[in-house]
């Protein structure tokens, strides 16, 4: 039973979460870091960052994708931009086949949710049965040991 977590993260929150999964599940963990990041800074980052959504980009990626065949169940995390999945996961979805496997959605926002992401992600990942969902408002800036328990909780519902 091999699992592997799948995450991008500009600000560090998606991280956090991707992190904690895979320590609490003893995965792999791999970072979607594209060749060219967008500016993390006040208003540039939204306009980049909104645009790479609405244009469906699917930038270039630094480290290679493995071959995801080995894996029994495949966790996959994102911050919310513009209600969605950010553009790298676009290139995932591009790139690989991910087919009869048990997937898990993980998602940042910074209050609007994340249902419309995880409908979408559904509906890009058809052929596989999404075991489980969990999203949280901006994890870096809240208790620590309390995400901590959130997240150990509901990995033991769902696995
Ligand atoms: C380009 C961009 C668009 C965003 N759009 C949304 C949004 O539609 N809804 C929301 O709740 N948060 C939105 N956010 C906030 C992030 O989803 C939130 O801060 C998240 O926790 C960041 O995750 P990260 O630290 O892993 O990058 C947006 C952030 C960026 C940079």
């Amino acid at each position: 039973m091999k699992t592997i977590v799948i995450f991008y993260s500009l600000e560090g929150s998606t991280k956090l979460i991707a992190e904690m999964i895979a320590k609490e599940t003893d995965a792999e963990i791999l970072e979607l870091k594209p060749e060219k990041e967008i500016p993390k800074e006040g208003f540039k980052k939204f306009f980049w960052g909104g645009k790479s959504v609405i244009f469906k980009e699917k930038p270039k990626l630094l480290n290679p994708i493995p071959d995801l065949e080995q894996y029994d169940t495949i966790f996959i995390g994102t911050p919310i931009w513009a209600s969605s999945f950010v553009p790298p996961v676009n290139t995932l979805i591009s790139k690989v086949s991910i087919k009869n496997k048990k997937l898990v959605f993980f998602a940042c926002h910074s209050g609007g949710g994340a249902d419309k992401c995880f409908d979408k992600l559904r509906n890009s990942f058809a052929d596989n049965t999404v075991i489980g969902t969990i999203s949280f408002a901006d994890p870096i800036k809240d208790n620590r040991e309390k995400i901590h328990s959130q997240v150990k909780n509901w990995l033991q519902e769902i696995l």
